[in-house]
């Protein structure tokens, strides 16, 4: 474990999750000496106040790595394909928030409850889970330990936080438009968002899913070391500002009842089971907004098949679903002694083998909300 304080980056200092991150950095009282908050170059000299003491916020540029030991990125993909190469070069390990590198080999994808121990194998970026998959995946690793995963179908309700700071806003604007009586202005996404159910977050891919589907999918396998599990998704945006709901319908190998369910489930560190149907008690993204915990409840046998369970899912979004699991990683890494092998690293004079880009996914259309 390192004993020194770190001088720790956030990419992305002034969104939803890069100031979430400064909030959980804090309230979890992370060993950090040095903060450096770096965002684009369209406003230079923003001040941040954190903790009491002002913070400038620099551009993110290959320099502004220098000295750094862990950077947690969370402004895009594009941000993290250009940039987090390069702070790995100078030394950084970077637990990147975006879609950028989760897929890759080499790049270890985490969830802090499920799968702590593949961090060890990261050279140089860490990846943290899209937020839909963040909270599905604890639930079904206590599954698949106890009977077995045979089929996953999930459907998403997803705040639009999710998006970002700029729809949280068109949200907010198209609510205050209904109350005066004027058209609802819609340029984050492709319909009003207020008083409506979107099946579209991100592009959709050759496949017929969004892309965001088709993360719930692909991570959820990499997560779980289930490479050919069969797991389906519908992925929702739904007018709610923060917490993602899912709806789970699991098929099991083994026989499992509910009651054993929710024993399973409540066993899983953060995660909470709120299961009182008929006194109205159920996870709600209200009540999960603001907290840390996964919340678990409508546990029930999946009538449709012989051995499965359905249940109700709900996390906030933009703190377990990314900044307090990004945080998490970082714990993770300096209690185990991962982080000192950046040093290593620049001292070797290699950059580790993330260098190069992904592979695209193939799009076809829609507008970018890639979470
Ligand atoms: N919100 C969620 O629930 C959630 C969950 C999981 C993952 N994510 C991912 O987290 C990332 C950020 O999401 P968000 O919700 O925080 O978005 P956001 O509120 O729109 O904030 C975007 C941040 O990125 C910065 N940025 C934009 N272009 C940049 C550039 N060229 N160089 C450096 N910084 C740049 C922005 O800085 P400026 O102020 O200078 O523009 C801002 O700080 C995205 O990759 C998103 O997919 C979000």
């Amino acid at each position: 474990m390192l004993s020194r304080p770190l001088t720790v980056a956030v990419v992305g200092a002034t969104g939803v999750v890069g100031r979430t991150m400064i909030q959980v950095l804090i309230e979890r009282e992370f060993p950090v000496g040095e903060l450096r908050l770096l965002a684009s170059g369209r406003a230079p000299g923003r001040i941040v106040d954190v903790g009491g003491r002002r913070h400038e916020v620099r551009e993110a540029t290959p320099e502004a790595f220098n000295g750094v030991d862990i950077a947690l990125f969370s402004a895009g993909g594009d941000v993290s394909r250009q940039l987090a190469p390069r702070a790995v070069e100078h030394g950084t390990v970077v637990i990147d928030n975006s879609n950028a590198w989760r897929m890759e080999a080499g790049v270890p994808l985490i969830v802090s409850q499920v799968n702590p121990d593949d961090a060890a194998a990261h050279e140089g970026i860490v990846a943290n889970p899209n937020c839909s998959t963040m909270q599905l995946a604890p639930l079904l690793m206590a599954l698949r330990d106890s009977v077995g995963l045979e089929r996953v179908v999930v459907d998403t309700y997803q705040s639009v936080s999710g998006t970002g700071g700029e729809a949280v806003a068109e949200l907010e604007s198209q609510i205050r438009a209904h109350v005066d009586g004027r058209a609802k202005e819609a340029s984050v996404y492709p319909h009003p968002i207020a008083f409506n159910a979107l099946p579209e977050i991100d592009v959709f891919l050759e496949n017929g899913y969004s892309r965001e589907e088709w993360k719930v999918v692909t991570e959820n396998r990499k997560i779980l070391h289930l490479p050919d599990l069969r797991i389906s998704c519908t992925a929702v945006r739904i007018p709610v500002f923060v917490g993602h709901s899912e709806a789970v319908h699991v098929e099991t190998r083994g026989p499992i009842s509910p009651e054993r369910a929710r024993a399973l489930f409540a066993a899983i560190p953060g995660v909470v089971v709120r299961d009182d149907p008929a006194a109205h008690v159920y996870p709600l993204a209200t009540e999960a907004a603001g907290r840390d915990e996964i919340f678990v409840g409508r546990v029930r046998r999946d009538a449709s098949v012989e051995r499965g369970l359905a249940f109700w899912v709900v996390s906030d979004n933009v703190r377990k679903g990314a900044a307090t699991n990004a945080v998490e990683i970082a714990e993770l890494l300096v209690d185990r002694g991962w982080v000192s092998r950046a040093s290593e690293r620049r001292l070797n004079g290699s950059a580790g083998m993330v260098s190069g880009r992904p592979e695209p996914v193939p799009a076809v259309a829609g507008p970018g909300a890639a979470v």
